[in-house]
């Protein structure tokens, strides 16, 4: 019974350690090893068939199959819930649901609707077979076309009492990638660590929970299986070599989606049809966007904005942190500092530029009554979280004394709008970033600390920063409208943000821009997202890679890191190397913290600033393209910013590259992440790259290459095939969307590429749904290129497509022709098999 691997162990303390007698005493195995227990193989650990509970006949239902479970025998944990309702719902060929809930009491559940997420009922010939044990209860999923065990929950029993749910399984691989926020590695370590999933306003590093939850992982290495919980409870995972892992929540339902891909592509578009497709961005939010906290008066920011156009350096977007808000209360605006706001925002404006700025949850509660109205109305409205005692729970934020907005509360989102709309009316905002959205508190609980209560106090101390899950936000107990912040805490963020995106459509009847901080499943069919306050050093450059590639995995392609770094000060070559990098970030904004040294480009030397220049331009010249992996994000849940194993599931050297990832399928990036290096060593998956910059062609067979890397350069390479376009680009979009499109081609062996283009006027709503776009095929072979226009709508009116540059052909061309003439000013270099010019087609965009 106790003859387990040591890697297989499943620990019986759990919950908390256990002597010898403890140990037997729970009728688990005690077998000490000679490494001290602390963080490796448990000593205590449950034998094979370890007692829980009993299943009965499975019986039809008209979502598939239920039973229910029995415990034989009580378990060691108080408040066992004894009787358990199983309900096993096949929903697409590719994707299995099942639920294990205390029929008795409900519980509160999270409540998914999207459309994609309902599945279909009679399923016929689906991608797994499910098998259960029913004494002990336990499951075994398979993967139908061969038999390969994808999850098995009988290595351990199913614990399930009021306030401890537990369950554990096997793995089919290794590599393993999810369970976020958190700063990891794109691939997560088996080798007995843990992840906490409770959303805490915290600045990345290392074993720390941070601002978001994900309650999901991706097995990447062409076995794709994905588990979702959907739950807002503070959630443990338990990582172990075996591999198997042991999931641990304090409250809730065990709710979990198994997608069967069967690439680990086709896992996340899976799993994106039960949260929801990521929104369509506003064109203008792909731009470069310029932030810090310290920009402490309108002149301030306007010179930031004159100097970066005096630089020439393009920017879309300036920001203001809370600096603008009279006394840091947000809906007000300093009237000294910042009186003429609504003016700067209009100069912005006139220079084809837009304006975002921040607003923290948190509503001052401390200021005279009758002079604050966010506060007065909201507190007539009834909009604030309560305490266990039904009085407003008062934290602590930047104003000083807080309320807290109840986003699950219909009430509240109204008159969230409302102070939307009447600040909009004043300060003409393009966006909105939502902050401190976890939510951050800066007392534990609240002013009056929290009631000792067995929901503040968890029989089982949860793994988190601070030790309590109060610890930097509400007491747990508060009072929300759909429950209580127990329940409710990890979906704090995303209400909010829902709110704030139906405001933003509401008052401005264009696509909304929301940023948020704090994520929970599904945040992406509503705001973008970046990571936080990290660092201003190498390594923290180096792990923005995986926390950017894991977002875009979670549903939330619009994603980046604080360009240049947030805390501490940068240096020239650190913001140089960033901006390069942040430059293929879906969102890119540089930000920075109030003590630092400034870190906008032109501050540095002119060497810097044309390096900085050089990337961020090479980001406009991309936007088409950029835009394009957007619309097919938003419309069929594709990656924009993509990890190698998801392009290339079955090269085992891509499992956990991190340091180098993918634009869509074609374009890999491959930074300079460490001080002082000149050259990068970059992986290329077998198949012909071609360089960006030169065309210089690389034929790989799944290998690593020494690229040079000054200073002025980030590699950027094509693959074989792809068709890119591009735009001239200019100081914003506004322009450079008015500039011809040019096109990469590069050429396969077999001498033939495709691309494609979907344009539309970057703003209105739903363009895709109503058919207000337009979208062209690129095909280029031997002979002839060919373009297709597969719909038309007008957007491309005007636009000229420019030059075409041909990576690959083999000898010099005798004659170019571009729509029936002759071009004469073609150019070959057969060094670089590079023609520029070269089946060039100048070719005006027109309705046909
Ligand atoms: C915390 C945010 O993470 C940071 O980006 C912001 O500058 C500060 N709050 C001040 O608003």
């Amino acid at each position: 019974q106790c003859g387990i691997a040591v890697e297989s162990r499943i620990d019986c303390g759990r919950d908390r350690s256990l002597s010898r007698a403890d140990c037997e005493g729970r009728g688990c195995c005690y077998v000490p090893l000679p490494q001290s227990g602390l963080g490796g193989p448990p000593w205590c650990f449950y034998p094979v068939r370890y007692p829980g509970y009993k299943m009965g006949p499975l019986l039809p239902t008209e979502k598939g199959q239920r039973a229910t479970l029995a415990r034989s025998e009580p378990s060691y944990l108080p408040r066992d819930i004894p009787t358990l309702q199983l309900d096993v719902m096949p929903e697409t060929l590719g994707r299995l649901h099942l639920t294990l809930k205390d029929p008795a009491s409900p519980r509160y559940e999270v409540p998914f609707v999207t459309s994609q997420s309902r599945g279909h009922k009679d399923i016929q010939n689906p991608l797994y077979d499910v098998d259960f044990q029913p004494d002990p209860f336990g499951f075994i999923v398979r993967r139908k076309s061969n038999g390969r065990v994808l999850l098995n929950t009988t290595i351990g029993p199913l614990l399930f009492a009021d306030q401890y749910l537990q369950l554990s399984t096997s793995m089919a691989s290794s590599a393993i990638s999810g369970l976020g926020e958190h700063y990891t590695p794109i691939t997560l370590d088996l080798n007995w660590s843990s992840v906490s999933l409770w959303n805490r306003d915290m600045a990345p590093h290392r074993s720390a929970n941070l601002y978001g939850s994900h309650p999901f992982f991706l097995q990447c290495d062409g076995y794709s299986v994905l588990l979702l919980s959907k739950m807002a409870y503070y959630v443990e995972v338990f990582l172990q070599p075996a591999p198997a892992l042991t999931w641990v929540t304090v409250g809730g339902i065990l709710d979990f989606y198994i997608f069967l891909g069967p690439s680990p592509q086709s896992v996340v578009q899976q799993y994106h049809e039960v949260i929801g497709y990521p929104m369509m961005p506003p064109y203008w939010s792909l731009g470069f966007h310029l932030c810090r906290w310290g920009y402490t008066s309108t002149n301030i920011t306007r010179t930031v904005v004159q100097l970066m156009r005096q630089a020439k350096i393009p920017l879309d977007v300036q920001w203001n942190d809370l600096d603008y808000a009279d006394q840091r209360r947000v809906f007000t605006f300093d009237p000294q500092r910042f009186g003429d706001l609504p003016q700067m925002v209009e100069e912005f404006h006139q220079l084809g530029m837009k304006y975002v700025l921040i607003l923290d949850p948190g509503i001052s509660s401390a200021s005279p009554p009758g002079s604050y109205k966010p506060f007065d109305d909201g507190l007539k409205r009834g909009v604030f979280i309560k305490n266990s005692t039904g009085q407003i729970l008062i934290g602590k934020v930047w104003p000083g004394p807080t309320a807290f907005p109840d986003f699950t509360n219909p009430t509240t989102q109204d008159w969230w709008m409302d102070c939307i709309r009447v600040f909009h009316s004043k300060v003409p905002v393009d966006g909105l970033w939502i902050d401190m959205n976890e939510p951050s508190n800066f007392v534990q609980g609240s002013v009056d600390g929290c009631p000792d209560s067995d929901l503040e106090k968890p029989p089982y101390t949860p793994g988190v920063i601070g030790g309590q899950l109060n610890s930097g936000t509400l007491c747990v107990s508060a009072q929300q409208y759909l429950s209580n912040h127990y329940n409710l805490h990890n979906l704090y963020g995303l209400t909010e943000a829902i709110a704030t995106h139906r405001a933003l459509l509401k008052v401005k009847s264009t696509r909304p821009f929301v940023l948020s901080r704090s994520s929970f499943p599904g945040l992406g069919r509503f705001s973008a997202h970046w990571t936080g306050d990290v660092r201003s050093d190498w390594e923290q450059l180096r792990f923005s890679i995986p926390g950017v590639l894991l977002f875009g995995l979670y549903g939330i392609p619009l994603v980046g890191a604080d360009v240049c770094g947030f805390g501490g000060d940068t240096t020239e070559e650190l913001c140089v190397r960033w901006t390069q990098l942040g430059a293929f970030y879906p969102f890119m904004r540089n930000h920075n913290d109030r003590p630092n040294a400034p870190q906008e480009p032109y501050v540095f030397s002119q060497q810097a600033q044309d390096a900085m220049r050089t990337a961020i331009t090479l980001r406009y010249s991309l936007l088409p393209f950029l835009y394009t992996l957007f619309h097919h994000t938003h419309s069929s849940s594709s990656t924009v910013a993509r990890p190698l194993f998801l392009e290339f599931p079955t090269d085992p050297n891509c499992q956990s590259i991190d340091r180098q990832f993918l634009w869509g399928s074609s374009l890999l990036i491959s930074p300079v992440l460490e001080e002082g290096a000149v050259q990068v060593t970059a992986y290329l998956p077998p198949g012909t790259w071609y360089s960006l910059h030169n065309g210089e062609a690389y034929c790989s067979k799944g290998q690593c290459i020494l690229f040079p890397a000054p200073l002025d350069t980030i590699n950027v390479h094509v693959r074989e095939g792809s068709i890119i376009p591009q735009q001239v680009p200019a100081l914003t979009t506004t322009a450079s969307r008015r500039n011809p499109f040019t096109l990469i081609v590069a050429l396969s062996v077999g001498n033939w590429a495709k691309g494609e283009l979907f344009w539309d006027d970057g703003e209105s709503l739903d363009t895709f749904e109503h058919g207000h776009y337009s979208y062209v095929l690129f095909f280029a072979q031997e002979v002839q290129n060919r373009v297709n226009f597969v719909k038309l709508n007008g957007s491309l009116d005007g636009l000229v497509l420019g030059e075409v540059r041909v990576f690959g052909v083999q000898a010099s061309p005798t004659a170019v022709w571009a729509n029936g003439q002759k071009v004469h000013d073609f150019s070959y270099s057969p060094d670089t098999k590079v023609c520029n010019k070269c089946l060039c087609f100048i070719l005006i965009f027109k309705m046909c």
